[in-house]
């Protein structure tokens, strides 16, 4: 092998993400200099936040380079190393971004274990998304036995962990997604005490009948009409993980109506970015992944198959068509 494919963001969107925003290119594979390790990678996750980075307005990470390699989590094994901390066939987790090999220097690569859970699971549950969730739920959230707790985006490789921890805590959990399909996913599989379909027509409804306690916390994933029905059935001094606001990534207004309720129910409202904390990562990471290695955390993926596949797999995660942490498999 002398060459690899790596995907570059050829132009910036202007509304919904475009398969030609994104080009594959043909590369010769670099000769790694000391210090250096050459990682093929299985696995690349696709992330809603990644279509922030394409965009050049302000926010909390710059923007992604024309003409680079996307950006992205990836898992791969060490295909040649002159670096003293990682061998031949080591698993890594790192951020080696929309390409089938990568050199690197060792900086933000982490070797893991995958004897008791799966490389692509480090993308996911116990990965940035599972983290997350943990950290969301426990440093924001901090729900008490018997309280009420709704998920957005409930299905999802974020909303998925929330509802699973929240429930281990003895909470009433109910999610929100979208499709019988997903909602039947999140209650049978995952265990959450009901799962509300937005795209029923009868949101405000249908989530009324689910928290007949009102909410004491949300989890907040999606932003918009979802975000505002929620807000309604909060109860006095309830919480709000403002973690991801999806419904207007693509630049749609998301107008929200019930504002008023975080007034005259006095709530906490804290938007958060999951690595503004890196020193809380080794404690989540250790627990969700005894979760998973022990069974007791439920996950699920969509996986594309090839490098060619990430940009229409990505554009169907911004519209809700992936069922699970998105990720690519590479060959
Ligand atoms: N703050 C942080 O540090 C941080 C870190 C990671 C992720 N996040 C945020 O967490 C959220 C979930 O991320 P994830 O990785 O777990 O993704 P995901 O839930 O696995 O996939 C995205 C889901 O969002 C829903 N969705 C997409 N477009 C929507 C729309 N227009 N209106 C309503 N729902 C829509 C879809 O589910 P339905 O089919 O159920 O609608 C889709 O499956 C995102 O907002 C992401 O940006 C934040």
């Amino acid at each position: 092998m002398t060459t690899y494919q790596r995907i570059v963001l050829a132009s910036r969107p202007t509304g919904e993400v475009q398969p030609d925003n994104f080009r594959l290119e043909t590369k010769d594979i670099p000769a790694i200099k000391d210090g250096e390790l050459l990682v093929r990678n299985q696995y690349l996750s696709l992330d809603p936040y990644m279509r922030g980075r394409m965009s050049t307005n302000k926010s909390y990470a710059a923007p992604q380079a024309l003409d680079e390699t996307m950006i992205g989590g990836t898992v791969g094994v060490v295909l040649e190393s002159k670096h003293p901390k990682f061998a031949v066939g080591d698993t890594v987790v790192g951020t080696l971004g929309w390409t089938e090999v990568a050199v690197s220097d060792g900086t933000m690569l982490r070797k893991v274990d995958t004897t008791h859970i799966p490389a692509s699971a480090y993308l996911g549950a116990v990965g940035m998304p599972g983290m997350t969730a943990w950290y969301g739920l426990n440093q924001i959230m901090a729900p008490k036995a018997g309280e009420t707790v709704v998920v957005s985006a409930a299905s999802g490789a974020v909303g998925s962990v929330v509802g699973q921890l929240a429930k281990l805590k003895g909470c009433r959990v109910v999610g929100i997604a979208g499709g019988a399909e997903k909602c039947a996913y999140v209650v049978k599989e995952l265990g959450f005490d009901a799962c509300v379909d937005y795209k029923a027509g009868n949101l405000q409804d249908d989530l009324a009948a689910a928290t007949p306690d009102g909410i004491d916390a949300i989890f907040e994933n999606v932003g918009g009409a979802v975000f505002d029905a929620a807000l309604a059935r909060t109860n006095a001094f309830g919480r709000v993980a403002l973690c991801g606001w999806i419904a207007g990534y693509n630049g749609e207004p998301t107008p929200i109506d019930n504002a008023r309720f975080i007034l005259t129910n006095r709530l906490t409202v804290r938007g958060f970015i999951v690595s503004e904390q890196p020193e809380f990562w080794p404690q989540g990471l250790a627990e969700l992944g005894s979760l998973v290695a022990t069974g007791k955390l439920a996950f699920r993926e969509s996986v594309a198959e090839g490098l060619a596949s990430a940009p229409d797999a990505f554009i169907g995660l911004l519209k809700g068509r992936n069922f699970g942490k998105q990720l690519v498999k590479l060959g």
